[in-house]
């Protein structure tokens, strides 16, 4: 990476992405010239600490990017579709958390540790991916490597409450805190359903073939990512009473026959991923959610041959989506650029 300092931009500063940006600038000593931090009118005036130093906020008005090199987008896809084009205009290169650009032809989707070349060619925008994708495939690449490449995928994803933005842990925390004191539930603003002591099989809207947008995204975006264009992916996703951490059951298909020593292998080499995998211990060893919190890395257990498909593997995946699915692997990107 050049170590050019850059001028940075992050809209959606105070979300639950734009803090965890700012965390992953931090610690991964980011060469940074200077700091606007983007946000709404509410938060305008009110400061955040960067590097010992504190930041005032601005509200995000398309002529926020005078002079900035990289714009960091996470205010939800209609802020982006708004404001990227004139961050563009003003000469930055957007990297978006949101849904907004991802499918657009021209505009690569890209996880560094997968498809790191395809941020060379880019109109200005690069795309960050969806965060129950990118989760599933940094188990999933490097298995579609080492067998003859994936066909088909059948998921079932469990996803924390923070995938919702700061607001979902908000109503979790509030539920669960009325219930513990006997009290009323507080009235719901983020989901349809009380979320605390319940799962909830609906993330985003309904589309027309009875699954949900976030569902389509894994069979979207996965094949761009993988650049598999014949791929079919299945998933059902859930919201579950979880902080942080999204977990993906996965079934896949591959073209050649896998083995679960082979599929170790093949996820120990890779980056970004980890399999800690050991039914035989005195206490089996598989990740949970909170295994892979505030991490960086992805964590893979429960690996077997799948005993219904052919030539398929089922496992199960854990991976930080406020981080790797979405500020890591943003500041990722503008590290390649
Ligand atoms: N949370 C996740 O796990 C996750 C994972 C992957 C991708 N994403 C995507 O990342 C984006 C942000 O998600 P989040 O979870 O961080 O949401 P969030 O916690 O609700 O934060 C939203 C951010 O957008 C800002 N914002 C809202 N309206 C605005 C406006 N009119 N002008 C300027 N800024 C505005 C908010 O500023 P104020 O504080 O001033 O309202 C806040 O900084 C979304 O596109 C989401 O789909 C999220």
């Amino acid at each position: 990476m050049s170590r050019q300092p850059k001028h940075l931009a992050v809209a959606g500063a105070t979300g639950a992405v734009g803090v965890e940006i700012l965390k992953c600038l931090e610690q991964r000593d980011f060469p940074v010239s200077e700091l606007t931090l983007l946000a709404s009118a509410r938060s305008a005036g009110k400061t955040v600490s960067f590097r010992g130093k504190e930041v005032v906020i601005k509200e995000l008005t398309p002529d926020s990017f005078a002079g900035v090199d990289i714009a960091l987008f996470s205010a939800g896809g209609g802020i982006s579709k708004a404001f990227a084009p004139h961050a563009v205009a003003a000469g930055a290169v957007v990297v978006d958390n949101s849904s907004a650009f991802r499918m657009d032809e021209s505009v690569p989707l890209v996880v560094p540790e997968i498809n790191p070349e395809d941020a060379q060619t880019h109109p200005g925008i690069i795309a960050n991916p969806n965060c129950t994708t990118i989760v599933t495939l940094m188990a999933l690449n490097p298995l579609h490597r080492a067998f003859g490449g994936v066909r088909s995928v059948i998921a079932s994803s469990y996803q924390a409450v923070s995938g919702s933005g700061a607001q979902g842990i908000v109503e979790l925390e509030g539920q669960v805190n009325a219930i513990a004191k006997g009290e009323p539930l507080p009235e719901r603003k983020v989901y349809s359903r009380q979320i605390a002591f319940n799962v909830i099989p609906q993330v985003d809207v309904f589309l027309e073939n009875g699954y949900t947008k976030e569902e389509m995204k894994m069979h979207h975006e996965g094949r761009k990512i993988l650049h598999a264009p014949d791929l079919k992916a299945s998933v059902t996703c859930v919201r579950v009473p979880v902080y942080r951490s999204h977990s993906v059951a996965v079934t896949a298909v591959f073209n050649e026959k896998p083995t679960v020593e082979a599929a170790r292998a093949a996820i120990a080499a890779a980056p970004g991923v980890h399999v800690i995998d050991d039914p035989a211990a005195d206490i089996p060893l598989y990740p949970t959610p909170l295994d892979s919190t505030d991490g960086d890395d992805c964590l893979v257990g429960r690996l077997r041959e799948d005993l219904v498909l052919e030539n398929a593997l089922t496992f199960w995946v854990v991976g930080d989506q406020v981080r790797k699915g979405a500020a890591l692997n943003a500041v990722q990107i503008a590290e390649l650029l």
